[in-house]
């Protein structure tokens, strides 16, 4: 039913303005029947963080940034959803237009800046449906004019925990001018300090709040070593490889989109992210799960993306260019994967290319 509804609506969808179609969606969304959740196979469920996922595929950050629609999107089928980000105040983000659809290549480039409604509108939400169950995670950033922008992430982390399955501290949007520089180790390791200790000081009355890090798919390796080395020391449950790229890379075929500032998603980003995933597996050793996304517009893309060392995975552009039974499909394709290799569980594949990927020529 979801599948013809979206043939009908998807041309229309594609003939507005991006952001246009993207609030509309929502509003879809919004008032969708309430369609019961059909359970999914046993053989997909994950264990991370101390949470239970059903399935490994996630709705990423950026979809769903105010809460609107996070139990309209478990029901469709996604093992989870982070929405966010979410800044401590509301923001308008950056001036239209400010997100641009790559048709030919499958890819995205916003600049949105992260326009939120800020955190009390979405704690609001969140609070509303904390009893819904199903995980849902926040994805959290600091206010453009803010001037101390740890103490936002600090603030953010003591307000949301209750509330939330995960944070994820997001520093590496391309768009709020700065934010990137906290990547760097002297800043990273002072805020993975005060955003640990933030969440230890409120679990006694929020329960234990898994801290996942985001970071950019455009660090050099140097800079990787430093960012998993203190991730590492400081504790985090996990980090997601990665936000959108500054990078174009030459096959893009929109070449006069592909002057847009901003940050490029979809397909045309999924090469340089799988590279940093593997890169990212084979440094944290198994001490911490990593979610990969970027780029993930297939089954066969969900399945290598696992290999090259994801726990979990997130995905949003392919789902302007394929829609929502992209989900179904890449699900089936991780079972198959397992009754070919006669697994019960993701785990076994999880890494299983992370050496091999790492040592092919690096993408353009
Ligand atoms: C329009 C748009 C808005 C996004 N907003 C956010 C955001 O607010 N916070 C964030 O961490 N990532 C954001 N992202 C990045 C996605 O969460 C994801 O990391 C990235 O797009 C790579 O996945 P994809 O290729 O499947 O889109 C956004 C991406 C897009 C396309």
């Amino acid at each position: 039913m979801i599948a013809a509804f979206e043939r009908l609506v998807r041309p229309l969808l594609h003939a507005l303005d991006p952001e246009d179609a993207h609030a509309l969606t929502l509003k879809l969304l919004k008032f969708a029947p309430a369609l019961p959740v059909a359970p999914d196979d046993p053989r997909l469920a994950v264990r991370a963080f101390g949470l239970n996922f059903p399935n490994p595929v996630g709705m990423a950050a950026g979809f769903d940034k105010n809460a609107d629609v996070p139990d309209v999107l478990l029901r469709l089928g996604f093992g989870f959803v982070e929405v966010g980000t979410v800044t401590p105040r509301p923001q308008p983000g950056n001036p239209r237009p400010r997100l641009f659809r790559l048709d030919a290549d499958g890819g995205v480039i916003n600049r949105l800046g992260f326009n939120s409604q800020g955190a009390d509108a979405v704690l609001r939400r969140l609070a509303a449906r904390a009893e819904a169950g199903g995980i849902v995670g926040i994805n959290v950033g600091a206010n453009k004019d803010s001037a101390d922008r740890i103490s936002d992430y600090v603030s953010l982390i003591e307000r949301f925990a209750s509330v939330a399955s995960y944070v994820t501290v997001n520093i590496s949007s391309p768009n709020t001018p700065g934010l990137r520089n906290l990547q760097q180790a002297t800043a990273l390791d002072d805020l993975l300090a005060r955003v640990v200790d933030a969440r230890e000081r409120v679990a006694p009355n929020a329960g234990p709040t898994p801290v996942l890090l985001k970071i950019a798919p455009d660090l050099s390796l140097a800079e990787l070593d430093d960012v998993v080395g203190i991730a590492r020391s400081r504790r985090v449950d996990g980090m997601i490889v990665g936000n959108t790229t500054l990078s174009r890379p030459p096959s893009l075929r929109e070449t006069k989109l592909a002057q847009e500032a901003g940050g490029l998603s979809g397909s045309p980003l999924r090469a340089l992210a799988t590279r940093m995933l593997a890169e990212t597996y084979v440094r944290v050793e198994g001490v911490f799960p990593l979610i990969g996304a970027g780029g993930i517009d297939s089954g066969a893309a969900a399945l290598a993306k696992v290999r090259a060392g994801a726990t979990l995975l997130q995905l949003y552009s392919a789902l302007v260019f394929r829609g929502l039974g992209l989900i179904a499909e890449m699900k089936s394709a991780l079972v198959d994967a397992l009754e070919r290799h006669r697994l019960d569980s993701l785990a076994e594949l999880v890494g299983a290319d992370a050496a091999a990927v790492t040592a092919e020529p690096w993408p353009d």
